[in-house]
């Protein structure tokens, strides 16, 4: 299917007062004087911070630069990796705005991928008790998940995202021509989580994908926007309904919880974070199977999307114990009075949350999976 987009759309995040556009498309992060005719709306003061990364910065940093005008602009830059989303840069990006004397109308933005705008939008909600921040996305991981929906965090060395807070940017620029730079296995694993939007919210999103694999492999610019506003709509409405979590929001975390389990016994970087969520999805396709009647042809097909896409769907050689996974999912901070809760999907485009399943059944099924 050939599609045909306008250059670029918007959507809306509904949070009463804190609602906020998500502008998806060519957006013109490489063209300044059209990025600058959606910032300066935007922009409520003289002074913006821009955080970003060493491998970022020489790619977009001058084209938004120059989008940003004759305002105060500081640049903290830095250096790449989850290993830099720590409270050290936390510090480190706060004193450096208050020794650049930025006040409570500064406005943050967050150029990068989900270590960048989590950092930023950890320190936007803390400066001077909260000032704005905007979020322009480069990772598809970060343009269809991180930006969106207000979870900002660094990670302590107990715990990923252990330190943070719910604060919501005032925009996310979502410009897909960034995508072009991406490393495929990073592409790759922000299609893990398109994919999980069809399983949790869309089934007819799901059809759309398994239609468009050649499309998504060559990155073809119509199908992204499509994919990333379906995307953001699926989770700007679960946001809207639970923006802090308290019940329905967790549908989010579908095949997560595995996911994070395999992420941190494979040791970190060992898998993207999207990566281990492509086989915990695989994971919790097959324990829906067994527990809220999931058809066993839509795992399958599951599967199968997940592999035309270019992502794992087993852990391979890598050998992790069943009881090590499980005690790592029983450390998972999904666990509530004692139960571990999962998302299982009933069929594509619609999950419970559930705290019936059984450890033994749970076993069985690690058991079958992991061999
Ligand atoms: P990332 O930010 O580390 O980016 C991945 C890599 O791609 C980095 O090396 C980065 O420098 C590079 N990169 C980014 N944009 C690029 C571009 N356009 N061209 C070339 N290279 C580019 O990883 P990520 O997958 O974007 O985000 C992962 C982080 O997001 C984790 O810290 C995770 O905890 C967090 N996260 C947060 C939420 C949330 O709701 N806040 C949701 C999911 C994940
Ligand atoms: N990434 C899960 C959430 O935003 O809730």
């Amino acid at each position: 299917m050939t599609l045909a987009a306008p250059v670029q759309e918007t959507l809306y995040v509904e949070l009463a007062d804190r609602s906020y556009p998500i502008h998806v498309g060519d957006l013109g992060v490489q063209q300044p004087e059209r990025l600058s005719q959606l910032l300066e709306p935007l922009i409520p003061g003289q002074q913006v911070a821009v955080i970003t990364n060493d491998t970022i910065a020489p790619l977009y940093l001058s084209q938004l630069l120059q989008a940003l005008g004759q305002r105060q602009v500081d640049v903290y830059q830095l250096p790449d990796g989850e290993a830099y989303k720590t409270l050290d840069s936390f510090a480190a990006v706060t004193t450096f705005l208050l020794e650049k004397r930025h006040n409570r109308s500064t406005c943050l933005i967050a150029l990068g991928g989900g270590v960048v705008g989590d950092l930023c939008g950890f320190v936007a909600a803390t400066f001077q008790r909260g000032v704005a921040f905007i979020q322009i996305p480069t990772t598809l991981l970060a343009q269809v998940d991180s930006s969106v929906g207000g979870k900002t965090a660094v990670n302590h060395p107990v715990g990923k995202n252990m330190i943070g807070a719910f604060y919501q940017p005032k925009a996310v620029l979502a410009d897909t021509t960034v995508l072009a730079t991406l490393p495929s296995r990073e592409y790759a694993a922000g299609l893990a989580e398109v994919i999980k939007y069809g399983v949790i919210d869309d089934v007819e999103f799901f059809d759309f994908l398994e239609a468009n694999v050649s499309a998504l492999a060559r990155r073809s610019s119509a199908t992204l926007q499509h994919v990333i506003l379906r995307s953001c709509a699926s989770k700007a409405k679960v946001v809207s309904e639970d923006e802090r979590e308290s019940g329905r929001r967790a549908i989010l975390n579908f095949g997560h919880t595995f996911g994070h389990a395999i992420e941190k016994l494979a040791g970190y970087g060992q898998w993207l974070h999207g990566e281990a969520v492509a086989i915990g999805m695989v994971m919790a396709a097959e324990l829906s199977v067994l527990h809220c009647g999931f058809p066993p042809a839509d795992a399958q097909r599951l599967r199968t999307l997940l592999q035309g896409l270019g992502l794992p769907v087993i852990l391979g050689q890598q050998r992790i114990g069943v009881d090590a996974m499980i005690e790592a999912m029983g450390m998972d901070k999904k666990v509530s009075d004692g139960r571990l809760k999962f998302v299982l999907a009933r069929q594509l485009g619609d999950v419970i949350i559930s705290d019936d399943v059984s450890l033994n059944g749970l076993r069985k099924l690690l058991t079958e999976q992991m061999s």
